[in-house]
C-alpha cells in the first residue's frame, strides 16, 4: 500500500496546465503556497497534458512545456518526496474514470460552465467533444484520489463543484464511493494583476509581454516591465481606491518582502515611481532568482527529471486504479481476471 493511504492526514489534490512559462502570479498566487501545504498535508499534483489537447497544440512545444512546468513545480519548492507530482497522460485511469463519469455527468450541467462558453467563442473553429467533457476529466482526476481539498483559482470553483455534484450523485446511486471535495482558495497568497492593465489578472495569455512577470525570466526584462508599469498621475507611493497599478506594486513588494502594506508605504513616504519601481523589480529579481536557476538546472538534468515524474506516475497509479477497480465493480463491470 502506498505511504500516503496511510497517513490521516488531509488530501489535497490540484492540476497544472502545461502552458510552459508560469507566471509571478502563479508563482505568489498558487504553486509557493502550495510548498507550505506539503507537510500538514498528504498532496498530489498533476501537469494536464490531457487538459491541453482540447485545445490546439503543437506537440514538440506540449511536450517541452509540460516539462517545463514539472521543473518549475520542483524548483518553486515542491519537493518530490513529499508530494506526488506526475504526468496526467501517465496515469490512463485518469481517461478511464472520466469515461465512467461522463455518463454520471448531464449534457445540461457540462452545457453551463462558463469555461466552455468561453473556450468555444475563442475555439470557433475547433469545439471539440473534449473541450465539453474537459470538466469530467477533471472530477476524475479529483476523485480518483480522494481529494478532501482542491486549491484552484476562483475561475475553476464551478468545475470543482460539478465534480462534487457528480461525486454525490454516484455516492447516491451506488453508495459511499467518492470523497465529495471542496474548492480550497488559500488565504494566503496573493492577487497579482498585469502591469500593463492591473484592472485584470497577470496572465501569460496576454498579448502584451510586458504585462506579465515570468519566473523564468532574466534579471533585465524583469526591470525594465516594472519600470514601465502602469500606475498613476499621483506620485505617491500608497494604496488607496482608483489605484489599482500602485495597489499591484505594493501588494508584489509586500509579499515577497514579508512586509505589511503600512509598512512598504512608510518606506516610501516622501519618494517616488524612480526608486518605488526598482525597489519591487529587485525584491522580484531576488526572489525569483534561485527558482529560474534551478529551472534551468534540472531542464538540463532530463534524466532526474524523468525519475520524477516516473516515480510520482507510480505511486499516483497505486491510488487511482485503487479507486478505478471500486468504481467498475461498482457500475457492474466484470472483474478483470
Ligand atoms: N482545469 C484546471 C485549470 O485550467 C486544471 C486542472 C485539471 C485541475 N484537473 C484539475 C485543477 C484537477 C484542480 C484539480 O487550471
Amino acid at each position: 500500500m502506498d505511504l500516503n493511504q496511510n497517513t490521516s492526514k488531509k488530501r489535497i489534490f490540484s492540476g497544472v496546465q502545461p502552458s510552459g512559462k508560469l507566471t509571478l502570479g502563479n508563482y505568489l498566487g498558487a504553486i509557493k503556497n502550495w510548498a507550505l501545504l506539503q507537510d500538514e498535508y498528504d498532496c498530489i499534483y498533476c501537469v494536464v497534458d490531457m487538459h491541453a489537447i482540447t485545445v490546439r497544440q503543437e506537440p514538440a512545444k506540449l511536450r517541452q512545456q509540460t516539462l517545463e512546468v514539472m521543473a518549475q513545480l520542483i524548483s518553486c519548492g515542491l519537493d518530490p518526496e513529499k508530494n506526488i507530482l506526475f504526468i496526467q497522460s501517465h496515469v490512463s485511469e485518469h481517461a478511464e474514470l472520466a469515461w465512467i463519469l461522463d455518463c454520471f455527468t448531464m449534457f445540461g450541467e457540462l452545457s453551463r460552465m462558463t469555461q466552455f462558453k468561453d473556450k468555444s467563442l475563442k475555439n470557433a473553429d475547433n469545439i471539440n467533444a473534449g473541450l465539453f467533457t474537459y470538466p469530467s476529466l477533471m472530477a476524475a482526476d479529483i476523485l480518483l484520489y480522494s481529494s478532501d481539498l482542491v486549491p484552484v483559482g476562483i475561475d475553476q470553483k464551478q468545475h470543482v463543484e460539478l465534480a462534487r455534484d457528480v461525486a454525490n450523485r454516484f455516492n447516491g446511486i451506488f453508495g459511499e464511493t467518492f470523497i465529495v471535495p471542496e474548492p480550497y482558495i488559500p488565504k494566503l497568497g496573493a492577487k497579482v494583476m498585469s502591469l500593463s492593465d492591473p484592472a485584470r489578472k497577470m496572465s501569460k495569455s496576454d498579448p502584451n509581454a510586458n504585462s506579465y512577470i515570468l519566473i523564468l525570466d532574466q534579471p533585465e526584462d524583469i526591470l525594465r516591465k516594472f519600470k514601465r508599469a502602469v500606475t498613476d498621475s499621483d506620485t505617491r507611493i500608497f494604496t488607496g481606491e482608483n489605484k489599482d497599478g500602485v495597489n499591484n506594486l505594493i501588494n508584489i513588494y509586500a509579499t515577497v518582502t514579508g512586509k505589511t502594506t503600512n509598512e512598504v508605504e512608510a518606506e516610501f513616504d516622501g519618494k517616488g515611481y524612480a526608486q518605488f519601481k526598482p525597489a519591487v523589480a529587485e525584491a522580484v529579481i531576488e526572489e525569483l532568482r534561485p527558482v529560474r536557476e534551478k529551472t534551468e538546472d534540472l531542464l538540463r538534468n532530463k534524466d532526474y527529471l524523468e525519475t520524477v515524474y516516473k516515480s510520482g506516475a507510480e505511486r499516483a497509479s497505486r491510488i487511482a486504479s485503487h479507486m478505478l477497480r471500486k468504481v467498475a465493480k461498482k457500475v457492474g463491470f466484470v472483474k478483470k481476471p
